[in-house]
């Protein structure tokens, strides 16, 4: 008896399968080809992200033979398909969550921005699918509404699945559209009205544990229940169990998710994060205040690709262990605008404090720090809405295997970092969801019993230096943020 997670995310798809004990039996991957046309445009290829998926169900049964009981999606949102639903073809690549490209268009909209926000617990960025949708529409003038459907890669994915029989999403990815109520858990008419988007074109909105329907367009998986949605980070956030509010975890993939669960209450925030809907012990939407890094672990593989200062990610640990300090050089990798809690859409990355003494070990671990600052930013912030000081933080994701990086955090924050045993909390979200749905698992606190945690980074910074490098922190952010 085991259960599938497809995990949908930016920069690939993994499928991961888990028994009963939440073990990971085998996992697959693909990694997903990243189309920039233009500076700051991000796309993907829908098809080649159903693809993705077929093409790792296949390795993953030809390694693993058990019997599936039940299918849990989870997958990057925000990110945009409009496809037609007669041709099932896309009608433009998909707009992925970090392009840029309707900044300006958001412009068109700011006299409701306090409107949008108070109704969907966002702010009004390009970052959210409505501009996005918006924008295909501008430019494919000559689509028939009629025939259009839009989703979140979750509902492209399902729908695929399903062979077309299903068009639905989950309440966690409906929250990040700029089109959905989340005081009210149902599409907003007025919002729908201000982008001037068709009601037609959008998914039904069910429960994260839901029936979905049943895979026919997959013969490895043929007749096997979806039992399953979320988004990617509230997937995570119910794989680390943090079902209580209070509870809080990061996660370190390209960019870094911060998510506190805030229970039954809608806070809104006074600190530049935002409001969104997220998964009780009982796998129902409850609130969550969440801070968007969008630039984490991409600075490693920047530091790779882009600059060549390294070759692989794992050798940063050491580099920036090298020097005993950053040297008084601060990075602020700010590629794609900032996102919580400064909402700068215009601001580009820094590099400051250089001198002649400054070797790429220095800018190594500037930007490793990074991470941890863009992260203490928003803690600061979750602090400072909710009144609640965490005991800990969970965390997951690639850069937790980085143990300067994860003990930098603890030192910061001031509170240990926890890492669980499986740091691949998103899909382990998605089946534990799954699971719930299908009886595998009976509660929470079943859940709660399986999980492990791997490791532990207690601070040990002296208060005077962390203070000093907030201080320089907040210098380069100053330079940062020009506009
Ligand atoms: O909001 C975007 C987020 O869901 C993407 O996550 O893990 O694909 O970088 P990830």
């Amino acid at each position: 008896m085991a259960i599938l997670a497809i995990d949908q995310g930016t920069t690939g798809t993994t499928c991961a399968l888990y028994e009963r004990e939440g073990q990971l039996i085998v996992k697959t991957y693909r990694e997903l080809t990243q189309f920039y046309p233009q500076a700051g445009w991000v796309e993907h290829d829908p098809e080649e992200i159903w693809q993705s998926v077929v093409q790792c169900v296949r390795e993953l049964r030809a390694h693993a033979a058990q019997p599936i009981t039940a299918i849990g999606i989870t997958n990057q949102r925000e990110t945009t398909i409009l496809w037609d639903k007669n041709t099932g073809n896309p009608v433009h690549h998909a707009i992925v969550w970090q392009c840029r490209r309707t900044s300006e268009l958001c412009q068109r909209y700011a006299a409701q921005r306090e409107l949008i926000t108070a109704k969907t617990g966002l702010p009004l960025d390009a970052y959210f699918s409505a501009t996005k949708i918006r924008w295909i529409l501008d430019h494919y003038a000559d689509l028939n509404p009629e025939t259009l459907l839009f989703g979140t890669v979750d509902s492209w994915l399902l729908w695929k699945l399903t062979n077309g029989a299903v068009h639905a999403t989950d309440f966690t990815n409906a929250s990040r559209t700029l089109l959905f109520n989340i005081r009210e858990k149902r599409w907003d008419d007025e919002l729908l009205d201000i982008f001037a988007i068709p009601k037609s074109l959008l998914p039904e909105v069910r429960n994260s544990m839901d029936d979905f329907g049943r895979v026919t367009a997959l013969k490895e998986l043929d007749g096997l229940p979806i039992a399953a949605i979320a988004g990617d980070q509230q997937s995570a956030l119910f794989g680390q169990c943090c079902f209580e509010p209070g509870s809080v975890k990061n996660t370190y993939g390209t960019g870094c998710f911060m998510v506190m669960n805030t229970g039954d209450t809608f806070i809104q925030s006074q600190h530049g994060l935002l409001t969104t809907l997220a998964l009780n012990a009982a796998g129902k939407p409850c609130y969550a205040l969440e801070g968007s890094v969008f630039i984490g672990g991409a600075v490693i593989q920047w530091l790779r690709d882009g600059l060549q200062l390294i070759h692989h990610a794992a050798e940063s640990e050491a580099m920036a262990r090298e020097v005993g300090s950053n040297g008084g050089v601060s990075m602020v990798p700010a590629f794609v605008g900032l996102g919580a809690p400064h909402w700068n859409m215009e601001a580009r990355g820094t590099l400051v404090g250089l001198t002649r003494g400054t070797n790429r070990n220095h800018i190594v671990r500037a930007a490793l720090e990074s991470i941890a600052l863009q992260s203490c930013d928003v803690f600061r912030a979750m602090v400072a809405d909710t009144g609640i000081f965490p005991k800990a933080l969970m965390v997951d994701g690639g850069a937790v295997s980085n143990a300067f990086l994860m003990q930098f955090q603890a030192d910061l924050l001031d509170i240990p970092v926890l890492v669980p045993q499986n740091i691949e909390s998103t899909s382990l979200g998605a089946a534990f969801l799954a699971g719930l749905q299908t009886g595998i698992w009976q509660s929470g606190a079943e859940l709660q019993a399986l999980q492990q945690v791997e490791r532990r980074y207690m601070p040990t910074m002296k208060p005077e230096a962390r203070e000093l490098l907030l201080m320089e922190w907040q210098k380069a952010l100053r330079q940062t943020i020009t506009t």
